[in-house]
């Protein structure tokens, strides 16, 4: 039987990993700066996480959320220890995409509202409602389109600021936009649109899938601020590759039974992943590993012709060129063996594991500064 055939795809078959090292089936060694789309955390196969995902399946992998799953109850715990958000409660669930529409169901649950305001260039994931308030037309079908959203432009404060009025049911934010280009936000901005959703009683949203977990050199990237969200939405290096999604919620949104539910969402073997990846950022000071050597990579790069801009934060930067970037990244590649993101024709886009080393990203800064010459 064929496959489905929906994914632009390297002809490259990996069959080892470690930290950030990659290897293919005939031997080939790869830099992976990439993180399978900002996915791996912790680094490929850390053995802190291998041994716990071990030792949970040797128990129990999974039950349904109709019993005590104690491992929920740790992981919240850790989240609070990592995150200081003490003033919400977790939710989980499987993807990102399955996050976003549970954010947005359950602000309109509380407000009973309709409207969402959502930003140009964005992206929150392929399901109904993640893909309506993603800015793409190319991925949304027609049945995607009855729902009632705004899109603004993410610089245009006041705009964003008078949409926001009572009948919005809420606004969602990336913590910086991915696929978008990595734009961040301005604080000042977040903050008066928190200040006005809690005047005329929406819900403010930040979806922190794939900026969250410390990838910014804060748990979350917009704790760089005073800004409390009522609903945080995470996936991504939640799971270090295990499939694993939640939403921090405020307390001034009520739970009711029946409310959200998922069949796999928080189940035993997800939850012994999660808390694995929580206990290697906390034992190896990932979150102070992201900043520090994001400003390394930074500074590296800024030494570089031929680079256009270079935005981000942390180990999540995008470096934007004033010409089309495949070839780049293609050789990038293929004569040099690292893995790279892009956004959109000339952005490439960096995303490596926290614990990525300085070394490495020397390897990456000689290699472009050759292809760039
Ligand atoms: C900011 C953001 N939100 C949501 C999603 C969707 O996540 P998933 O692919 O796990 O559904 C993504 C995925 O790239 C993302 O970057």
């Amino acid at each position: 039987m064929n496959l489905f055939d929906v994914y632009s795809i390297y002809p490259i078959e990996i069959i080892k990993a470690h930290r950030s090292e990659l290897w293919d089936k005939d031997g080939q060694k790869y830099l992976d700066l990439y993180g399978g789309h900002a996915v791996i955390s912790i680094g490929h196969t850390h053995p802190h996480y291998n041994n716990k995902l071990i030792e949970q399946i040797n128990k129990i992998g999974f039950y349904s959320n109709s019993i005590i799953i104690k491992e929920q109850h740790i992981l919240a715990e850790k989240l609070i220890e990592l995150s200081g958000l003490k003033n919400h409660k977790l939710f989980l669930c499987n993807s990102g995409a399955e996050a976003n529409e549970n954010a947005l169901k359950l602000a309109s649950f509380h407000n009973g509202r309709k409207k969402i305001i959502a930003m140009k260039n964005s992206f929150h994931g392929r399901t109904s409602l993640a893909v309506s308030i993603t800015d793409d037309e190319k991925i949304s079908a027609e049945i995607n389109k009855n729902h009632d959203i705004i899109f603004c432009n993410l610089n245009n404060h006041d705009e964003i600021i008078n949409q926001i009025d009572e009948n919005t049911c809420a606004i969602i934010f990336e913590g910086i936009q991915g696929v978008g280009g990595i734009h961040i936000p301005a604080r000042e901005l977040l903050i008066k649109a928190k200040e006005k959703c809690k005047r005329v009683g929406a819900v403010f949203i930040m979806d922190e899938i794939q900026s969250g977990y410390g990838r910014t050199g804060n748990f979350f990237s917009f704790q760089d601020s005073e800004l409390m969200p009522d609903i945080i939405t995470m996936a991504k290096g939640m799971g270090n590759g295990f499939p694993l999604a939640g939403l921090l919620i405020s307390d001034k949104i009520e739970a009711k039974k029946g409310l959200l539910g998922t069949t796999f969402g928080g189940n035993h073997l997800a939850c012994s992943a999660g808390i694995a990846v929580l206990d290697v950022i906390k034992n190896e000071n990932l979150i102070e590993n992201s900043k520090r050597l994001g400003e390394y990579f930074f500074d590296q790069l800024k030494s570089l012709k031929k680079i256009k801009e270079i935005r981000g934060m942390g180990l999540m930067i995008g470096i934007e060129f004033d010409f089309e970037i495949k070839n780049l990244r293609d050789n990038l590649l293929i004569k040099h063996g690292i893995f790279t993101g892009f956004s959109g024709k000339y952005i490439l886009r960096i995303l490596p594991p926290l614990n990525i080393k300085k070394e490495e990203i020397d390897l990456f800064i000689h290699a472009l500064n050759i292809e760039l010459n």
